[in-house]
Formats: C-alpha cells, structure tokens, sequence
C-alpha cells in the first residue's frame, strides 16, 4: 500500500520505472502545447517508462522536479522526443524480409509495371529511422536495375535530426552486420572507422518529416514499409494508421510491418497474408 502510494505520488523520486497519472498528464500537455505531439496515442506502458528513464539519466530527483525542468528548460522538449523514439536500424535487419522483397516482391511489382502508363514504381518508408532500410531498398534495385521504370523512394520520420543523419550516409559498423561483404565492398567507402555509402545509392532516396500519426496526407504507393514503428502505438492507432496505408496502397500493393507486429482486427480484411512469416501482407 505505501509502495503503491509513493509510486503515485508525483514528489516521489524515479525509481520504479513508472510515471503516475497526473504527471503523465501534464508531460503530455506540454508536449501537445509546445509541438502538436499526442502522447495519449502511444502505449502507455512502454511511454511511461521511457519518460521515467530520461527523467532518471537527465538527473531529476522526482517527478516533480523533472516537470520543472519540462517546463522551464527550453532544450528538455527535444530531448525527451529524442528519448521517446528510439531510432534503432541496420542494413538488411531481418535479412529474409529482404529477401524475400528481392525474390518475389519487387520482381512481381516491376513486372506488374513495366509497360503501364505510370510506369513509376512508389516505395515509401515510413518510420525510416538513420536511412537503412530505404537504403537497403535502394541497394536492391540498384543491382535489379529494372529497365524501362522510374523508382520513387520515399523515405519519411518525425524526427528531423535523424533524417538530417539519414542523408549523410555514415554509418558505424554494428549497422552494417547483416549486409553482404560484397555489397559494402561495392557500395561503401571507409571513413575513419565508419562507412559512407556512396552518393549514388543515396541520391536513390528522398528524405522527408511526415508524422504517421498526425499528418493526414499519405504518399500513394505500390509498397510500403513501417517496420517496428506500431509496435509503440495503441491498438486503435495501429488500426487508424493502417486503414489509411490500405487507403493509399494500389490494389495488389504490399505492406511490410516488422516480425514483432501484425495485422488484426477491421485493417486485416482489407490484405491478404503474402508471407506470414515476413509479415507482408497483400492490398486485396
Ligand atoms: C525502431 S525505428 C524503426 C526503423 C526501421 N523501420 C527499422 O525497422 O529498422 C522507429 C522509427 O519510427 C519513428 N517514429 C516514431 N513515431 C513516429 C511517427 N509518429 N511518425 C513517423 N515516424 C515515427 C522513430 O523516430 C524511429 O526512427
């Protein structure tokens, strides 16, 4: 009981790795003020722990000492958005999604078409994180070389910083682990102790801000990629978001979520399974 109470006091200190209820609701307020973010739409569990953990590294003493600091230092916002969006990526994460997407995917989406009027293949990236999945999407066409198509790869995320980083191409070698030595021979210059990939791999992408949650606008596409991003959303802003996926997807386009989510409830009649395993799911 005393445990219980001191957990939801919002003078306690930060040790449990939880938020109580009042704070929670005044961290989302200010973000809502200050920069249009709804935190009400993440999971709360997950959310909360986060803002107790950057609460605990930035050195607060309690809750209410780091709503003071929320409020007060003009720097915190950021940093805590920093902390609530973990950009974790690398090349070829999940190496058989990818293959897969080379196998039979892109072959089908490309044959698919070649010869129509539009003749423009549309990838979108969306929660793109430093660029390695786009880029690795870029990777596989560039080798593909699909005759006779315009590629547009659209790469997006709600963080500018990481896509200002996105753009520059560098990357440490822990990113790099799943990609094949042939590629990084071909495709990467060593910097120091990092890799850039070079310009005309990256010139393949285009990088932009877009907010899954927020914006209404979706890029039209014939296959999409929003791979570990629902994972921290709600059941029903999973739903929303991937009713407007399905929205923008051609008939016969393909979503790939990443091997921890899936697709349930209302969104599932609008797909078909194409791997269960890789979590690609067919526009029906
Ligand atoms: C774990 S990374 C996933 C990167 C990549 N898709 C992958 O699977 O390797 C999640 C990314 O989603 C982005 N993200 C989180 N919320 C978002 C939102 N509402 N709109 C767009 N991107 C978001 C984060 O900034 C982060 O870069």
């Amino acid at each position: 009981m005393a445990e219980d109470h001191q957990r939801k006091s919002p003078a306690a200190p930060l040790l449990e790795g939880d938020f109580p209820d009042e704070a929670f609701a005044e961290v989302r307020e200010i973000l809502f003020e200050r920069i249009g973010f709804d935190l009400g739409m993440y999971k709360d569990g997950c959310i909360r722990r986060r803002i107790a953990r950057r609460a605990r590294n930035c050195g607060a003493r309690g809750v209410t000492d780091y709503l003071a600091r929320l409020r007060g230092d003009k720097d915190e916002v950021p940093a805590l958005m920093a902390a609530l969006t973990i950009h974790v990526s690398q090349f070829f994460r999940n190496f058989p999604t990818f293959e897969y997407l080379r196998d039979r995917v892109l072959p089908e989406l490309i044959q698919r078409l070649r010869g129509t009027r539009s003749n423009e293949l549309n990838i979108w990236c969306a929660g793109c994180a430093g660029g390695e999945e786009p880029y690795t999407l870029a990777l596989l066409l560039h080798e593909m070389a699909p005759l006779g198509l315009s590629l547009s790869l659209l790469a997006t995320d709600i963080s500018p910083d990481i896509l200002q980083r996105a753009s520059e191409g560098l990357y440490d070698s822990q990113r790099l682990v799943e990609l094949p030595d042939r590629l990084r021979e071909r495709y990467f210059t060593v910097e120091g102790n990092r890799y850039r990939l070079n310009e005309n791999i990256r010139q393949m992408v285009r990088f932009q801000r877009h907010n899954i949650m927020t914006d209404t606008e979706y890029p039209r596409s014939d296959l999409i990629l929003c791979r570990n991003v629902l994972i921290y959303f709600s059941r029903e802003e999973q739903d929303r978001i991937i009713g407007h996926f399905a929205r923008v997807l051609r008939v016969g386009g393909f979503l790939v979520l990443g091997r921890a989510e899936n697709l349930m409830g209302r969104p599932r009649l609008l797909f078909e399974s194409e791997s269960a395993r890789e979590r690609i799911y067919r526009r029906v």
